[in-house]
């Protein structure tokens, strides 16, 4: 088995958040020194081997300063504004002017410049400025996180959304998605060029993921579908621009049109065990 030079260098970005932080953690549980990007490096984690620098995405200066002489870095997709495919646009020219030697981009299952879901064209298009730069890739494109599905639930135990019926989507664990990418960014020999869709064990309607989370919990859940129409007025009254209304919709559109159902075996062959289920994530 190959192993990675002594001497690589590792750089990880999103650490202050739950996905960076859990790569973060695992690689200096490795041993493994890095670098964490952070706007404030005074909320990254404190690790041994691992130094904060400041830097935030559209911050080309302070990025090239930050990861010159980068091996390996994992970029985490930046939180969602209007502009997120500009922001990651700057990030990545400014990762290749430092000369990064591979990156690891967190991007989203059916990514595709005709996505339902709104926001995994945001990761195509950022899937493709990557690899116009130039720059040895990987991309890990996630399903939805089964960390969240909790959050979908209404304050009255309802999961409301035009999901349909009958239709799936295959949620992953963050700690799964975190194993994976530790996997890539520490493989020899690399993963440069490869698209993995990480997924969880199960494709589950959003009825089954009520049942999951009733059964987890102890709280009733239950799913009632919406329309198209109905979604955006149930969710006017959060004063959210379009651009996040259309993305929060099309989340459960996307469930519908069956762009978030199949399984893949892509988590057990990175990390060498099953994926886990969402139960177990619940719990
Ligand atoms: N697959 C899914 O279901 C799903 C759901 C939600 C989100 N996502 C995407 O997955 C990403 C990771 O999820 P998560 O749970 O780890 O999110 P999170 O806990 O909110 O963490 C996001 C991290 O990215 C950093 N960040 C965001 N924008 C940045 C920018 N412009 N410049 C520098 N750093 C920036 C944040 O830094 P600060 O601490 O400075 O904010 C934070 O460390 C999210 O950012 C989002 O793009 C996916």
């Amino acid at each position: 088995m190959p192993s990675l030079p002594l001497d690589t260098t590792f750089a990880v970005t999103g650490s202050t958040g739950r996905l960076g932080g859990r790569v973060a953690r695992r690689l200096a549980a490795a041993g493994v020194a890095q670098t964490l990007l952070a706007r404030d490096p005074g909320r990254a984690p404190r690790l041994p081997g691992a130094v904060a620098v400041p830097g935030s995405y559209g911050d080309r200066e302070a990025v090239v300063r930050a990861l010159r002489g980068v091996d390996r870095l994992l970029m985490v997709s930046a939180a969602e504004t209007a502009d997120r495919v500009d922001t990651h646009r700057v990030f990545v020219d400014a990762a290749v002017e430092a000369g990064v030697g591979h990156l690891v981009y967190i991007s989203f299952y059916g990514a595709a410049p005709d996505a339902t879901f709104t926001l995994a064209r945001d990761h195509w298009h950022t899937e493709q400025h990557i690899r116009a730069a130039g720059v040895p890739f990987t991309f890990l494109r996630d399903n939805l996180y089964a960390d969240f599905m909790p959050g979908l639930v209404g304050d009255d135990g309802v999961i409301r959304g035009p999901a349909g019926e009958g239709r799936a989507a295959a949620v992953v664990a963050q700690d799964d998605i975190a194993d994976a990418s530790t996997a890539v960014l520490t493989g020899a020999p690399d993963h440069a060029g490869a698209t993995y869709d990480l997924t969880g064990p199960e494709a589950l309607t959003l009825g089954e993921i009520a049942d999951v989370l009733t059964g987890t919990t102890g709280r009733t859940v239950r799913y009632q579908p919406e329309s198209v129409a109905e979604a955006y007025r149930t969710r006017a009254s959060y004063g959210a621009p379009d651009w996040q209304l259309d993305a929060w919709v099309s989340t459960y559109t996307a469930i519908a049109a069956g762009e978030l159902a199949g399984v893949t075996d892509c988590v057990p062959r990175l990390t060498g065990r099953p994926a886990t289920p969402l139960a177990d994530v619940v719990r």
